[in-house]
């Protein structure tokens, strides 16, 4: 097969070869219960152990956190690896040596230029940490004190010093890097003459790490007070700096935190915070560089803590990206709580204005994602009138409408009901006849994430009682789709429901094949994917021909019936909608037959 990803065989055989349990027993004292192993679970913070790993199955499960995967997805966690990194490390263990396709040979270089890149990038970095420390620098290294970040913190976060155009550009060539490794790395620009030249001249550096602890580039910052001059300036896209998933911060957050229980993850907007906090006894922080989070971002979070604390800056960007981040994080299974700081402070400045207990007071009374976002709309509404009041009232119902507790909804009708002056039991009956408009079909809101046999509730999402025949055919649908089975071409997706898993939608919608799968998919979605890997080898069977029929026919039936349910009421649409559905249903009793 021609794919990006290594072979079928390759990946079964190191499965094969690679016992979860033997892996598990190397990072978790085991304890044996039958033909289960248990231990206190490595993803969350717990004293009795609620982690199984079953032998047979080959599959551990928290019962605390619900975490689930196989010993590729352990691999992944514990040694902080891509999906393919954790079947390479697992390979060499085993002793499997890696198979050699050209498309693989594509990969091997592209991997080996990023190890250039790393190594030039570490190389500037240093070279920018020995500038900093030269006699003549010294008003860079008094700015930095003045801003409260000493020596130690200097050294701890690879803060440095660009004070000339070519002296990083001689000091690399000295280690044999060339311009244009330079060039691709983002360490230089060049000039219309040719020339290159550092990109981060008179600034100070501070380094910017992934979660392995590469060297990625840097943000710069100038110490002029100079409108013209962006405060900061970070490094070019290069192939291993991309804005959209850096979190500053990261390297020294996991290296404090280590075999520490993390009660939350918290989100400052930009470096200095970081720094601030961390020198506040705020290990758990990392930054998000005055982007709002995306997707990405949450992945590297979510491999640290299933809590985030967004504390932004206290100014309008800094709310509105809270605003947008919230969604983005709940999305990716994170339970989001909200820190508000005083209007237009930052991290840094609280905490130097207030101090390291007051920021943990804050961080005490933090608010939840849904209460932010009510207040927040409440800020924004013109509450003086009628039309405003409204206004208010539509957006506060639509968002109470996404809860899936009724419970949960009504704790929060009275501030609703108080903020325009109308009885609750008036904001309570608007509410339940919009809820009760609301077919839900599976669309994307209601999707619930789930790996495995073992279904994650989704944040605030009802608990799924999707059956499982239903998840076995949408793995099924999805898996032949990704492994590019003739007979799933004619795949009639419009008659189909939407997939529980988005990833699995995402498959099915966009046509995706295995080789496309690990450019377009994150590490995080490709661990969600993973049971849907490496199995099916060779030509289809006819009896895999017929279980593929039975699937698609069983989510056209699904369809059909979430059709069926918009359109109570409706007897010559409901007929018409009956006979097709016992049509699907006998189409499946013939084959039974037939067998
Ligand atoms: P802020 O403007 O809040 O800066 O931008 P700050 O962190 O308080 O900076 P100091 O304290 O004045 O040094 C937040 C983040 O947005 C990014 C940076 O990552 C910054 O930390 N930013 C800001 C830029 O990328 N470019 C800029 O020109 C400004
Ligand atoms: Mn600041």
């Amino acid at each position: 097969m021609q794919n990006k990803g290594y072979p079928e065989e390759f990946i079964n055989r190191v499965r094969d070869a690679s016992n979860l349990v033997d892996i598990a027993k190397g990072y978790l004292p085991l304890k044996q219960k039958g033909q289960d192993f248990w231990a206190c679970c490595p993803f969350h913070s717990e004293k009795t152990p609620s982690f199984a790993i079953s032998a047979p199955k080959q599959f551990y499960y928290c019962y605390g956190c619900h975490t689930s995967g196989n010993v590729f997805s352990l691999v992944m966690k514990m040694e902080n690896l891509s999906w393919r990194e954790a079947v390479e490390f697992l390979a060499k263990k085993a002793n499997i040596e890696l198979p050699q396709t050209t498309n693989n040979s594509d990969w091997l270089r592209q991997r080996q230029k990023k190890e250039k890149i790393y190594q030039a990038l570490l190389l500037a970095r240093d070279y920018y940490c020995r500038t900093l420390q030269r006699p003549a620098n010294r008003p860079a290294v008094e700015y930095l004190h003045q801003r409260g970040i000493d020596d130690e913190l200097i050294k701890l976060f690879h803060i440095g010093y660009s004070d000339s155009w070519q002296g990083v550009v001689d000091d690399l060539k000295s280690h044999g890097i060339s311009e244009q490794l330079m060039q691709e790395a983002g360490i230089v620009a060049k000039n219309e003459h040719g020339r290159v030249w550092d990109a981060q001249f008179e600034r100070i550096t501070f380094a910017i790490h992934d979660v392995y602890g590469n060297c990625i580039g840097f943000t710069g910052r100038t110490m002029k007070k100079d409108d013209k001059l962006a405060k900061y300036k970070n490094t070019a896209e290069t192939i291993v700096f991309n804005k959209s998933n850096i979190v500053y911060g990261v390297d020294v957050m996991k290296e404090k935190t280590r075999g520490q229980s993390m009660a939350g993850l918290i989100v400052v907007e930009g470096n200095v915070d970081e720094i601030a906090m961390v020198k506040h006894g705020f290990p758990n922080t990392v930054a998000c560089m005055g982007t709002a989070l995306t997707k990405f971002h949450a992945g590297v979070m979510a491999r640290f803590s299933r809590v985030v604390y967004l504390c932004l800056d206290g100014d309008d960007a800094g709310q509105h990206a809270t605003l947008k981040s919230i969604d983005v994080l709940q999305d990716a299974g994170l339970t989001v709580k909200v820190v508000v700081l005083p209007a237009g402070q930052d991290p840094d400045e609280f905490l130097q204005t207030h101090g390291a207990d007051a920021m943990q007071k804050m961080l005490a009374s933090s608010i939840g994602g849904m209460e932010f976002k009510l207040d927040y709309l409440r800020r924004h509404s013109d509450l003086t009138n009628r039309v405003g009041k409204a206004e208010y009232l539509n957006q506060a119902v639509g968002l109470l409408a996404t809860m899936a507790s009724s419970a949960e909804r009504e704790l929060y009708l009275p501030d609703v009901a108080n903020a325009v002056g109308v009885a609750v039991e008036a904001i309570r009956n608007t509410l339940n006849s919009q809820l009760d408009k609301a077919v839900r079909p599976a669309n994307k809101k209601d999707a619930t994430i789930y790996s495995g046999n073992h279904i994650h509730d989704n944040h605030n999402k009802p608990k799924s009682t999707i059956p499982k025949k239903i998840l076995d055919a949408e793995m099924a649908i999805t898996k032949a789709v990704l492994y590019d089975r003739e007979y799933a071409r004619a795949l009639p997706k419009a008659e189909l429901p939407s997939l529980h898993n988005p990833i699995y939608q995402k498959i099915v919608t966009e046509d995706l094949k295995l080789k496309d799968i690990y450019d377009i998919l994150d590490e995080k979605e490709l661990a969600t994917i993973e049971p849907l890997l490496g199995e099916r080898t060779g030509q289809a069977a006819q009896a895999e021909v017929r279980e593929w029929e039975d699937c698609v026919n069983l989510l056209k039936i699904e369809k059909l019936k979430q059709t069926l349910s918009d359109c109570k009421g409706d007897i010559v649409a409901t007929n018409k909608l009956m006979k097709q559905i016992k049509a699907l249903e006998n189409l499946k009793h013939q084959q039974k037959v037939e067998d």
